[in-house]
């Protein structure tokens, strides 16, 4: 499997932790790892069995000795995890967000590129409304409250504000704020002042704010105007869903969940859920997760395979077919 002008010479192999995860995932996520071994780069992988039919089994989602293992990986390539029949919030709490917030993955980052535009959405991945602070007073009466907090810290603003910035110095130095300052003026003005004070340490960046609501019309009808756009938490989540469906559908939308300081691995999984009605089918477009694979290798220092992946995936965006079809078309462009 190591050939000839193979990356990982020189250099140790990659350890990966992959996780396929629920319906659609593990097959997506098998062509991934598929387009790397023909991209030329050795990993070293260790498949761990979690999810939502893991949960079902036998009531795992993520234990803390999983969760240190993982810390000696160099990173972890996720399908999906989603299982019908999980009440809300088991998984996605219980895994990803424990995987986000442990392992102190403060990046979520989202490109989206075609013909016509190319944007990243730096999300900020560890706080805001995610953070889980709020409850329930009388639940169940007539007089039940429930309070969802947002947790916004200056820290925690002000490093995926520099992340953004940094990244922007690199593309077309140009960043846009996303918030909503003008009704969330406890938040909105945090992050606002942060931006504002990060950025005059990037003079040669053009910076610029919209809120989240014009920013939706925006990404519709005029995606060309951005460059980076830094944002929180949860109007990432919704914006980097609609930046899927203006570039070419979600079936082609990457993500990136980085920890920059790498103080533990950083994972890599497409922005698609593990969508239980075509699983199993051979008809998932793996495009999103091979793409999450190559954001992967860049990361990890395989920068050269990793452009030659996305080049290749450019060249499928239109391609039709069955998931290995789509991922032999790939292997076929590298
Ligand atoms: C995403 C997903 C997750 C999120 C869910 C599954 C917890 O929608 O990665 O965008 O809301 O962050
Ligand atoms: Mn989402």
């Amino acid at each position: 499997m190591s050939q000839a002008g193979s990356e990982g010479a020189g250099q140790a192999t990659m350890r990966v932790a992959v996780v396929g995860g629920d319906g659609i995932g593990p097959e997506v996520i098998d062509q991934g790892l598929r387009v790397i071994d023909a991209a030329g780069v050795t990993l070293e992988t260790e498949r761990y069995e979690l999810g939502g039919s893991r949960y079902l089994a036998d009531g795992t989602i993520l234990p803390d000795s999983v969760l240190d293992e993982w810390r000696g990986f160099d990173a972890i390539y996720l399908g999906a995890v989603g299982t019908p029949g999980v009440p809300p919030g088991v998984i996605e709490r219980g895994l990803l967000l424990k995987m986000r917030f442990e392992l102190d993955l403060y990046i979520n980052r989202r490109p989206f590129r075609t013909d016509s535009h190319d944007f990243v959405v730096i999300r900020e991945n560890t706080e805001g409304s995610y953070a889980g602070e709020g409850g329930f007073l009388r639940k169940g009466t007539a007089h039940e409250i429930a309070t969802q907090g947002s947790v916004n810290t200056r820290m925690g603003a002000e490093r995926c504000i520099r992340y953004a910035f940094d990244l922007a110095t690199s593309r077309r130095n140009h960043l846009t704020l996303v918030h909503k300052t003008n009704v969330l003026t406890f938040s909105g003005d945090l992050w606002q002042r942060a931006f504002d004070e990060v950025a005059e340490e990037y003079p040669g960046v053009e910076t610029a704010y919209n809120h989240v609501d014009a920013a939706s019309i925006y990404f519709v009808q005029d995606p060309q105007r951005y460059d980076v756009i830094v944002t929180d938490n949860l109007f990432g989540d919704i914006l980097t869903d609609l930046g899927g469906a203006v570039s070419g559908g979600i079936g082609l939308a990457a993500s990136a969940n980085l920890n920059p300081a790498r103080t533990g691995p950083s994972m890599f999984e497409p922005v698609h859920g593990s969508a239980p009605d075509i699983a199993g089918q051979n008809k998932a477009n793996p495009i999103a997760a091979i793409m999450s694979g190559a954001m992967m290798l860049d990361f990890l220092g395989a920068g050269d395979a990793a452009e030659r992946i996305e080049r290749a995936c450019e060249a499928c965006v239109s391609t039709e077919g069955s998931t290995v079809a789509i991922a032999d078309a790939v292997i076929a462009k590298l």
